[in-house]
């Protein structure tokens, strides 16, 4: 199993956006988006075009995280823009598969994301037709929220089925991670940590990166 860190650039200074991803790239392993619509969540943050601005200035991957209302209208979008892989809300639309299939055929990896009200169950139908389940460890809409530690269960309910079902399918866990609350997610059977306070909060933020990767590589072993 590949163990992975995506820096979150939610966090980030976005005056100097392209400064803030070189610091971090060389412990990430992909970046991650936070878009979200003002309904879906209350905030408003990313679009297409800061995907397709950040498409020009790393050779990371690049996950959409919509946390949009309406994924099937979006998606396409952000292919366009130079998204890798979309990770969109099963509490979204009325039925994730259309999406999956949308997201198919865009050429992108796909993602399901569940909100801490979620129970793991729900994802089940869709797992043999994605490649990542983010299991959110906070409520969705903002950064630096308190990791919710009540998710481990549910990491390890996750991670117990899909290994016994032999599925090659990643576990993200988003929101409230750092170095303790990520080496809890580890433990529980989480194999890739989304971040963003916990690097782009910190005053070094490619030392804060290098120090979750660390933690991550020492998995591989
Ligand atoms: C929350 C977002 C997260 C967020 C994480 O709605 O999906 O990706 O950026 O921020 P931190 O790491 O600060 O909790
Ligand atoms: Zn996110």
């Amino acid at each position: 199993m590949r163990f992975k860190l995506a820096p979150s650039v939610l966090a980030a200074d976005f005056a100097y956006l392209a400064d803030q991803v070189a610091a971090v790239a060389p412990h990430a392993d992909h970046l991650h988006v936070d878009v979200m619509d003002g309904h879906f969540v209350p905030p408003i943050t990313i679009g297409p075009v800061v995907v397709k601005a950040l498409r020009k200035i790393t050779d990371l991957p690049l996950e959409c995280h919509l946390m949009v209302t309406e994924p099937e209208r979006q998606v396409e979008q952000f292919a366009e823009a130079g998204g890798d892989s979309a990770v969109w809300h099963i509490e979204s639309p009325p039925d994730p598969r259309p999406v999956l299939q949308l997201v198919r055929k865009l050429g992108m990896r796909a993602g399901l994301a569940i909100n801490p009200e979620t129970p793991f169950e729900t994802a089940i139908p869709y797992l043999e037709e994605i490649d990542v389940l983010n299991v959110m460890t906070v409520n969705p809409g903002w950064a630096g929220q308190a990791f919710l530690a009540d998710m481990l269960p549910k990491i390890a309910e996750a991670r117990a089925h899909i290994d016994k079902a032999a599925l090659d399918i990643d576990i993200s866990v988003d929101g409230g991670v750092n170095v303790e609350t990520g080496r809890r997610c580890l433990d529980a059977g989480a194999n890739v940590l989304g971040a963003a306070t916990a690097i782009f909060g910190k005053p070094d933020p490619t030392a804060a990166a290098a120090e979750l990767k660390q933690m991550l590589s020492e998995r591989e072993r």
